[in-house]
Order: C-alpha cells, then sequence, then structure tokens
C-alpha cells in the first residue's frame, strides 16, 4: 500500500493522531509524515493539524473534485460536476457518443435525479451520486441481474470502508436499507441492441445518503443516511472507488452467479409480508425466493404464486417487516 494511502486509512477513523504517533505506526520519519499530508491536502483532502493534538481528517468537509477523483481512481475516465440535472442522464448521453465502459459520472448534487419507476431521487449535497457506464454481454431477460449485483456491491463496498456500520440489507430490487430506512438507490438503464439482442450499454445509477443534510425532512421517516448509523463516514472519492471496482467484475460475477446468494442473504423482504404494487394493482403477500435471474416469488393471501421481474413492480414493507 501507498503511503498515502497508508495515511489516509488511518486518519479515516476521524480522531486526531500526532505526526510522532503516525511516524512511529508506519515506521516512517515525521518528515515523511508531514510531507505526505502536504501532499493529500494539494489533493484536496481536509486535514487540519492542531498544536500538541496532531492530524484530523475533517469528514465534515468531504471535499470532491476531479483532482481527487482522478487521484483515488487513477486511469479511470471520470466526469465530475459539482452540480448536475442526472448523472445517469449524462451517462447515457455519453455512452450513445460511444464512451468507453468504465466511465463515470459523478457530482456533489443533482437538481433532477431520477428513481426507478419514473419516480424522482432526492439529491441534496452530502450523498454521493454517480453513474457507470458498462457494456456487459448480458441478455434482456436478465437485466435484473446487474441491478442485484450493484446492490450488493455497494453494500459491501459500504461494510469494507466503514467496518462499524451495521449491516446493511437489501430490499428487492435495488435499494439498500438499514434500520427499516432506505440508505440508498440504484437506477440501471440501457439499450438493447436488436442485432446482438443484448444491451449495447447499460449505465447503473447509484445514489447513496451519506448524511442526514441530505435527506429532506419529508423523506426522514423512510430514508436513512450513513452518518446516523455509524460514526465515522467515508470520503465520496474512496467509497466511488471501492463500488466501482467491484462493478469492474460485473461480467464474471454475472456469469457465474455466485454474489446471489449474498443478494438473498442481504435481502430484508425473504420471508416476509409485503405490499406488491404493480400499476394499479395491488396486493398483500409473502415474499418467498429470488431465482437466478433475480425475479421474486411471492405468494399472496388466496394462496397463489406470482413471479415479479423487477420492471414494473415495487415492493412496500408492511410494519411487520420492518
Ligand atoms: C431508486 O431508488 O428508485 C433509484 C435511485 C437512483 C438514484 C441514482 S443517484 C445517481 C444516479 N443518477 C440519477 O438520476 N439516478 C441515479
Amino acid at each position: 500500500m501507498k503511503l498515502r494511502e497508508e495515511i489516509l486509512q488511518v486518519l479515516r477513523d476521524g480522531g486526531e493522531h500526532s505526526g510522532e504517533a503516525l511516524a512511529e505506526r508506519l515506521g516512517i520519519s515525521r518528515s515523511a509524515v508531514w510531507k505526505t499530508v502536504k501532499q493529500l491536502r494539494r489533493d484536496g483532502y481536509a486535514i487540519s493539524a492542531a498544536t500538541r493534538r496532531g492530524y484530523r481528517l475533517d469528514f465534515a468537509k468531504d471535499p470532491l473534485s476531479l483532482a481527487i477523483l482522478t487521484a483515488a481512481m487513477p486511469g479511470r475516465r471520470i466526469v465530475y460536476r459539482e452540480e448536475i440535472d442526472s448523472t445517469n442522464a449524462a451517462a447515457r448521453q455519453l455512452a450513445e457518443a460511444g464512451a468507453e465502459a468504465g466511465t463515470a459520472v459523478i457530482a456533489a448534487r443533482q437538481t433532477a435525479g431520477r428513481g426507478r419507476l419514473g419516480r424522482s431521487f432526492s439529491s441534496d449535497e452530502g450523498g454521493l451520486y454517480m453513474s457507470v457506464i458498462l457494456r456487459p454481454s448480458l441478455g434482456a431477460e436478465d437485466a435484473a441481474l446487474l441491478t442485484a449485483f450493484a446492490a450488493t456491491a455497494a453494500a459491501e463496498a459500504i461494510e469494507e470502508l466503514v467496518p462499524s456500520a451495521p449491516e446493511i440489507g437489501i430490499k428487492w430490487v435495488n435499494d439498500l436499507f438499514c434500520r427499516g430506512r432506505k440508505l440508498a438507490g440504484i437506477l440501471c438503464e440501457g439499450a438493447l441492441s436488436i442485432e446482438s439482442g443484448g444491451f449495447s450499454y447499460v449505465v447503473v445509477g447509484i445514489g447513496i445518503n451519506l448524511r442526514r443534510s441530505a435527506i429532506p425532512a419529508e423523506l426522514s421517516e423512510i430514508a436513512i443516511a450513513l452518518d446516523e448509523i455509524c460514526t465515522t463516514v467515508p470520503g465520496r472519492a474512496a467509497l466511488a472507488k471501492a463500488i466501482l471496482d467491484r462493478l469492474a467484475a460485473s461480467d464474471a460475477a454475472l456469469a457465474e452467479r455466485r454474489f446471489l446468494s449474498e443478494y438473498r442473504r442481504r435481502s430484508v423482504i425473504l420471508g416476509r409480508e409485503v405490499l406488491v404494487v404493480r400499476g394499479d394493482e395491488r396486493y398483500t403477500a409473502v415474499a418467498e425466493s429470488i431465482d437466478d435471474r433475480g425475479a421474486l416469488s411471492v405468494l399472496d393471501r388466496a394462496g397463489e404464486r406470482h413471479l415479479l421481474s423487477s420492471g414494473e413492480v415495487s415492493i412496500r414493507l408492511g410494519e411487520a417487516a420492518r
């Protein structure tokens, strides 16, 4: 691991660390610590240094810029905007224009964040909003798998960077859940190629509530932010990198489908009563299983079984499921 990464790893606990303690812990000189901290500051990390107390990474500021993102993910094509209508819309335009797989669009806030089923996604400063272009070898019938894979990847990335976080659950098909409230949402959009019968591109859009400040009052009962469930919040660049690294392995993961057991294990609805909403139709059912294509099997109160694919169905947890 590079020295800058080692120092960041220590500072990410949000505490104060003296130059002496850092030098001793990492087996380097105090001047090497100081030089690396200066370098990190130049890259945009807000590291304060209080006399006799030490260095501290200021999470409240969590600066974001193209320089910070590029330093965190060298070699990846990144488009960064402080404000954008929707990173998914921008990524789709780039994909249509031929941008390579792996290209990511990241923004500090969105003015027209998009959710599933035509809904909007509230996207004030204090969240991570990003979209990545993939060009998967995936048939249209397996599209739900990509959303399931992205949800698993995002949950694992959060837990990797915040080991003290409570387990992150997944509400079929695309929501990350914690303590009965929504922590993150995922929207996959793509274009089918008639020639290949598969996708010419897919845009995976992920929005994660990192700070309470990102959640409007009217959503506070149903949404939750990472700073409500753990003491330290990862930097947006580090979190974006951890998620994008995982998504880079999507082709192999989708072919093997091994991630599905992890996806099912994290499910907050299996075995529970849910409200199925499909257009104007709604009924109560028990969520029974998720098949190898990501479809959800539910059993309604009349004893009839339904196999739901993600496209047009939304699931609401009943009180009993919280
Ligand atoms: C949902 O919960 O229905 C899905 C929400 C997806 C939101 C993300 S934020 C980044 C990307 N850009 C968008 O406009 N939407 C996705």
